[in-house]
């Protein structure tokens, strides 16, 4: 089953909308597989959002990223990465439409409140850096057979 990494951004976390955002993950009817509520060391930010080095939002980028706890998951269920990111809605929210969570929460680009992965390759990498194997649960929900 596909995986996706999400984390609750220093703003969201900030805010109280932890419960909100993983609430429409689950009522969507995506499973939650793994969550913590971490402070990110600044290695860790810097390897997160290596691809980014050198922009001109970098530096910024990390700063904020480490400036308070996150609440970091993983998500599993059909198409969940290209999914998560259309509930998301666009980077920049003033972009973001109004039913997506940047949309409905955010109004700036620097805190826009939910990181996800972009693709299979950048999920996979993104989930080994923030869990151990150990950290993530398989389990059966009874509901499953109704979703997919
Ligand atoms: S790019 O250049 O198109 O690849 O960048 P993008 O995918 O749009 O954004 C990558 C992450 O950088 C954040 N971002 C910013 N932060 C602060 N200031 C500015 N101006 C800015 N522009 C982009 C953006 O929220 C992305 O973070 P994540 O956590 O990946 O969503």
């Amino acid at each position: 089953m596909e995986k996706t990494f999400l984390m609750v951004k220093p703003d969201g976390v900030q805010r109280g909308l932890i419960g909100e955002i993983v609430s429409r993950f689950e009522r969507k009817g995506f499973q939650l597989v793994g969550a913590k509520l971490m402070q990110i060391p600044t290695s860790v930010a810097e390897q997160h959002y290596g691809e980014h080095k050198g922009k001109p939002f970098y530096d910024e980028l990390v700063s904020f990223i480490t400036s308070g706890p996150v609440f970091a998951m993983v998500w599993q269920g059909e198409n969940v990465i290209a999914t998560a990111r259309q509930m998301m809605g666009a980077t920049n929210p003033k972009d973001a439409l109004p039913g997506t969570i940047r949309g409905d929460y955010g109004v700036t680009v620097g805190k826009n409140i939910i990181h996800g992965s972009d693709s299979l390759e950048s999920a996979k990498r993104e989930i080994s850096l923030f869990f151990k194997e150990e950290e993530l649960v398989e389990y059966t929900r009874t509901v499953d057979g109704w979703i997919y």
